[in-house]
């Protein structure tokens, strides 16, 4: 097993990867009172509830099974888990454990946060892009009607438990989408990993156990130092949204149907990747070895044919990193090392956009 730290002060919590952890007492030993309540879907519990029920046992211990699907990231959702909490009498002292993908994580982290006035919560990711992403830096939060992730909280979790065993029952499409963030570690500030990708991505697009674990540990590593870093995003923790702008645009127009979130990223990065190199800031040589390892991870490379360059440009004006009307992206200058920027013109983009959009 590795032990990661995410040094946050008083607030640092350990990261533990391995395989086969759950049952082995990891949740319990960072469960400080006397209840816990565990928080999953069907899909999950159905496979890993049993393992971590069994080391809870002697606690007061109860479980809630949210329904599975981003649809159900709600505000609603999150009430019945406090309904949970309530009925069954957990008090200031409680810990909520995570035990699913990034949905369940995110608002188990936001119900831990909001509980009076604030409880303890274990991330015991089993997704790869929970596991890689998610799990670690406390945002947490649930969606809006007219918007994603909009009601929230910055809210670090007591500890974060990777078992890479449970990746054996995760979909192919879900492997490809977590290895898209892993590869954007690469991307913004990591070039030895990136290489190490390059090498490797067919031994972890067939699940080996040693490459998962190497590549979720180099991904936690690069994570937890831009946490504790810049926690609230004041500044570089933004460069971890590289292809986001562009992709939440693809998710957005397609009405979160077409894609997966991972997959939309995929195709975002190599279009901030094309567009870094369009202004002559990356070496246009590096592009077709991005492309073919976003491949090899299974990922798209082009948005979908339906979406104008027009479409992207409104889409892309409302993203979050827009301050001042001026669309905001992170874009690279070389392998391993992106920028946030505003500093390319609107004419560029638009050309850009065209230059790729068939619509
Ligand atoms: P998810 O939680 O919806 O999980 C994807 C699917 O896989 C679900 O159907 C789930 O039931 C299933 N599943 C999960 N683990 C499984 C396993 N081991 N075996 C079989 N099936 C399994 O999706 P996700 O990609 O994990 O997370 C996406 C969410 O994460 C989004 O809501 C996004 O906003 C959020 N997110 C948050 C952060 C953050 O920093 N907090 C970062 C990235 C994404
Ligand atoms: N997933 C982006 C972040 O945690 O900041």
């Amino acid at each position: 097993m590795r032990t990661l730290q995410v040094e946050l002060g008083q607030r640092s919590y350990p990261i533990y990867i391995g395989e086969s952890l759950l049952g082995e007492g990891l949740i319990r030993r960072h469960i400080k009172g006397k209840q816990a309540l565990v928080v999953s879907n069907q899909v999950i519990a159905d496979h890993y509830l049993p393992q971590v029920l069994e080391e809870l046992e002697g606690l007061e211990c109860h479980t809630l099974i949210l329904p599975d699907g981003e649809q159900y990231k709600t505000l609603d959702t999150l009430n019945t888990i406090f309904s949970a909490l309530l009925e069954h009498g957990h008090n200031r002292s409680t810990t909520l454990v995570a035990l699913g993908g990034g949905v369940v994580g995110d608002m188990v982290g936001f119900a831990a946060a909001c509980y009076q006035r604030g409880v303890d919560f274990i991330q015991v990711p089993t997704t790869l892009l929970a596991q890689v992403d998610s799990s670690v830096g406390g945002k947490t939060a649930v969606n809006h009607s007219l918007g994603k992730n909009m009601i929230g909280a910055f809210y670090q979790p007591n500890a974060v438990i990777i078992d890479t065993q449970v990746l054996t029952t995760l979909p192919q499409r879900e492997l490809s989408a977590g290895l898209a963030e892993v590869i954007k570690y690469g991307l913004i500030r990591d070039q030895e990993f990136y290489q190490w990708l390059e090498q490797n991505i067919a031994l972890l697009m067939q699940r080996d156990a040693q490459a998962l674990i190497h590549a979720i540990e180099q991904s936690c590593i690069n994570k937890a130092q831009v946490v504790a870093e810049d926690e609230t995003e004041q500044g570089n923790r933004a460069l971890l949204n590289l292809g986001h702008t562009f992709g939440h645009a693809i998710e957005t127009a397609t009405n979160y149907s077409l894609w997966l979130h991972g997959e939309a990223v995929g195709a975002g990065m190599m279009m901030a990747a094309e567009f870094s190199a369009a202004l002559g800031w990356l070496d246009k040589g590096q592009l077709p070895a991005l492309a073919a390892l976003l491949e090899a991870a299974g990922l798209p490379l082009t948005p979908p044919a339906e979406i104008s360059a027009e479409d992207f440009v409104t889409l892309m004006s409302r993203d979050k990193k827009v301050l001042t009307g001026q669309i905001r992206l992170v874009l690279l200058k070389a392998i391993g090392e992106a920028v946030v920027t505003e500093n390319f013109s609107n004419e560029a983009l638009m050309a850009y956009l065209n230059s790729i959009c068939e619509a």
